[in-house]
């Protein structure tokens, strides 16, 4: 099953343009490297309304997995766990325990993570956290569950 695949960058600084988004690029890269197919990238300040509205615009585009990158820290203005758990459907705890657990072995600063996942209309959606390196180890964290969840909120038949 080929992932059709959303990218959106979290930034307040890379939508402005005072820097270059490089987290989107290493997300799209690493779903490449799954053999996913990457439809749509977006990127966004931390503005909940307007995270909201590129994950519901992936979707409606056809999006079955929406990967995030950034607002998952504890800075004021990161706001991504909150905007996503307003308009899911239901969390996924697991991932984000899994994702601190192992993270936790690469750097302390991972138990401030809030990286988290949620499914949203029909659609898998993985908060990671702004760090490019940090977001692909983190997808790799969890890399093994999303077929299985992507087919079952497609109601794709499966055999377990
Ligand atoms: N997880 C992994 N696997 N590798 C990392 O380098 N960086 C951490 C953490 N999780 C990191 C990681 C850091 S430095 C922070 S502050 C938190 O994620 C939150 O990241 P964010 O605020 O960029 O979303």
């Amino acid at each position: 099953m080929q992932l059709v695949t959303g990218i959106i960058t979290i930034s307040d600084r890379a939508s402005r343009g005072q820097y270059d988004d490089l987290g989107g690029p290493a997300l799209k890269q690493a779903a490449h490297d799954y053999g996913w197919r990457v439809l749509v990238e977006s990127l966004v300040p931390d503005e909940k309304a307007e995270i909201q509205h590129a994950i519901h615009q992936q979707i409606a585009r056809g999006c079955q997995l929406v990967l995030t990158t950034g607002g998952t820290g504890v800075a004021l203005r990161d706001v991504t766990p909150e905007a996503v758990r307003e308009i899911a459907v239901r969390e996924l705890p697991g991932f984000g325990e899994v994702m601190r657990a192992e993270s936790m072995k690469i750097t302390k600063n991972a138990i401030l993570s809030r990286g988290l996942a949620a499914v949203v209309g029909n659609a898998l959606v993985i908060c990671l956290p702004g760090k490019p390196s940090g977001a692909v180890e983190c997808l790799g964290f969890v890399v093994g569950a999303i077929p299985h969840c992507v087919e079952v909120l497609q109601e794709v038949p499966t055999s377990c």
